[in-house]
């Protein structure tokens, strides 16, 4: 009996992913408040196949004195998982870049030319404190955009900041910072104002990537919610950009 089948019962079909690339979790084994053991991590690489993913991009965070990542260790960690998969036959391929947290660890990075991990097409995975906008935001919007980076803001409708008019996630649309949704959002997982403003993004057509923000074996077993709502079935008319990196 396989992992869903003992969660939902055998009879029970499971819900499969709509789209074939992920690419926000924590899955990378002991780099951030993900993952703890190379085996926790391929227990969840098995549920993620098993949820017709093809293609993983863990994005651990890197985030001030919180989350020293660096590229090396992130590369480090893949490598070790690249091996597991191979070893033990799994047909899915895994790939990494970071969610970075943007404070002034991340504007110090880009002004002196650290290496930047990004994905498919420049893109770069990018979130923010939840209660406040950091007063250079735009100033770094037009930085990236400038250096040819594609900024995509991690689970918009997480930020409280936003949550004074939709106007404000519409003017940093306007910008061209590409939206992410977290799917367990559409459940209510995180909280029901976050699940409102997620569906107004659906229906507004200001969704660009879908992503399972998977830490740990629970936001997995939340995803089957997620994968029957009536908004995930929304979604799938919206021109998702996570197939283009296949
Ligand atoms: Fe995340």
């Amino acid at each position: 009996m396989g992992f869903w089948d003992k969660i939902f019962g055998e009879k029970n079909q499971i819900s499969t992913s709509c789209v074939k690339v992920d690419m926000h979790s924590h899955i990378l084994p002991n780099l951030d408040d993900g993952s703890d053991s190379v085996e926790e991590s391929m227990a969840l690489i098995q549920q993620m196949i098993d949820l017709g993913y093809e293609k993983l991009i863990m994005t651990p965070h890197i985030m001030g004195d919180f989350y020293k990542n660096t590229p090396e260790g992130i590369r480090e960690k893949l490598q070790i998982l690249r091996k597991e998969v191979i070893d033990r036959k799994l047909d899915i391929t895994l790939d990494c870049a970071s969610e970075y947290y943007l404070d002034e660890g991340f504007v110090d990075k880009f002004e002196n030319g650290t290496e930047l991990l990004t994905f498919g097409d420049n893109y770069i995975l990018i979130e923010t404190s939840y209660m406040n906008r950091p007063h250079n935001f735009n100033d770094i919007i037009f930085r990236l955009k400038s250096s040819g980076y594609k900024p995509i803001l991690a689970h918009p409708e997480r930020y409280t900041y936003l949550y004074q008019g939709f106007e404000l996630f519409e003017e940093m649309y306007d910008r061209g910072v590409l939206f992410q949704i977290n799917l367990n959002s559409l459940t209510g997982y995180y909280s029901g104002i976050a699940k409102k403003y997620t569906e107004k993004l659906i229906d507004k057509k200001m969704v660009d990537f879908i992503g399972t923000d998977c830490h740990a074996e629970k936001h997995l077993r939340t995803l089957q919610k997620a994968m029957n709502t009536k908004y995930y079935k929304k979604l799938q008319d919206l021109n998702l950009l996570n197939d283009s990196l296949l």
